[in-house]
């Protein structure tokens, strides 16, 4: 198990890593930095002076990401009550005192994550089908060969049929769990693009025309370098100018393909436009932007938002919501608004045949 251990003195390290490895995996964080980051997993076991207000402050900021395990554990010399009341003020799962009790929680800790990851481990039929089409699609793009538009619609069907089946809420958090990178990014900007259709009423035939451009929207990343598009961290300019690069190369791979929709590539090559002419790559405004490519967008930013990156944290539901209200201008004011219920985990109505 990680233990994400976060001190405010780096002379702590040495003998909590003695105390506790090899049993359990130790990421020290030190409280000095002013972002202490400690990544989204593991438990988090914090050993400061809760006395200090700059300590708790810190805190307060590691804290605020979003854990895959939200244990908090925090360790308190004895009988200080101010120290224990701020801990569970800071929303301690527990506080202990002694070497012994480390290792008696920790234990537990581990135990109950072993139970839960075994539940965590069955992948729905559909997940698990629309990730392998993806991987086959974006292989298949990436030697070069032509798209398989077979693929991708089927890609589509499985994710409709994931999150009506499964409840939207749900299968974010499946998909969220179980897949990363482009593949994460792809499946999630599908779901999340069906979940607002279907939550604004779209019947079954535009859910799909949304879906499937979706499903292809950044197909052109499969022509990126892997060096750029997996980079862990900010890109610098050169790279970022490499990165533009994906929605006019994923529409010159799909403009002659047999029976392709017009929307499904209008969603590939303008998805990254925004209503104030300033997104890519060719500088849209509002009047050439249809409705299917500014909802698109949205759930873009929202996904790319929320993805769990082994580099970085992710975002909340409610923080990534926030940016998009926050793009007034760039993006559609009503359909941000709209959006609102199924950023903040509304429930998902059924599929409507039209
Ligand atoms: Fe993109
Ligand atoms: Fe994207």
């Amino acid at each position: 198990m990680l233990v994400n251990f976060v001190t405010d003195e780096p002379g702590k390290i040495p003998a909590i890593r003695a105390m506790l490895e090899p049993q359990f995996r130790i990421l020290p964080h030190v409280l000095q930095n002013d972002d202490p980051r400690t990544g989204a997993s593991g438990l988090l076991m914090v050993d400061a002076d809760l006395r200090r207000t700059d300590s708790v402050e810190r805190l307060k900021r590691v804290l605020q990401i979003e854990r895959t395990n939200p244990e908090k554990m925090f360790v308190v010399p004895d009988h200080l009550h101010v120290m224990i009341a701020q801990a569970y003020a800071l929303g301690a799962t527990a506080v202990v005192s002694r070497p012994r009790e480390i290792m008696s929680k920790l234990a537990q800790f581990a135990n109950e994550q072993k139970a839960a990851q075994s539940d965590a481990d069955i992948v729905s039929p559909e997940t698990g089908s629309s990730a392998a089409a993806f991987a086959s699609m974006f292989s298949t793009a990436r030697e070069g060969k032509p798209i398989d538009l077979v693929d991708a619609e089927h890609a589509t069907v499985q994710i409709i049929n994931g999150v009506t089946r499964n409840g939207f809420n749900n299968w974010l958090d499946e998909v969220r769990r179980h897949h990363e990178g482009t593949f994460q990014h792809c499946l999630l900007v599908t779901g999340i693009a069906v979940g607002f259709a279907l939550d604004i009423g779209f019947g079954e035939a535009d859910v799909r025309r949304l879906g499937l451009s979706a499903t292809l929207h950044d197909i052109g990343k499969a022509r990126i370098p892997l060096a750029v598009l997996d980079k862990p961290g900010r890109l610098d300019p050169a790279e970022e100018e490499i990165m533009r690069r994906h929605p006019a190369i994923g529409y010159d791979m799909l403009k002659d393909i047999p029976g392709i929709s017009r929307e499904a590539l209008d969603g590939v090559r303008h998805h990254h436009e925004y209503l104030d002419g300033s997104g890519y790559p060719d500088g849209l405004t509002a009047p050439d932007i249809s409705d299917l490519v500014r909802l698109l967008t949205i759930a873009d930013i929202f996904a790319a938002l929320i993805e769990i990156r082994s580099y970085r944290p992710a975002m909340s539901r409610t923080d990534a919501y926030k940016i998009l209200c926050g793009m007034d201008g760039k993006l559609e004011r009503a359909l941000v608004k709209a959006f609102q219920r199924v950023a903040l985990g509304g429930t998902t109505p059924a599929l409507q045949p039209r």
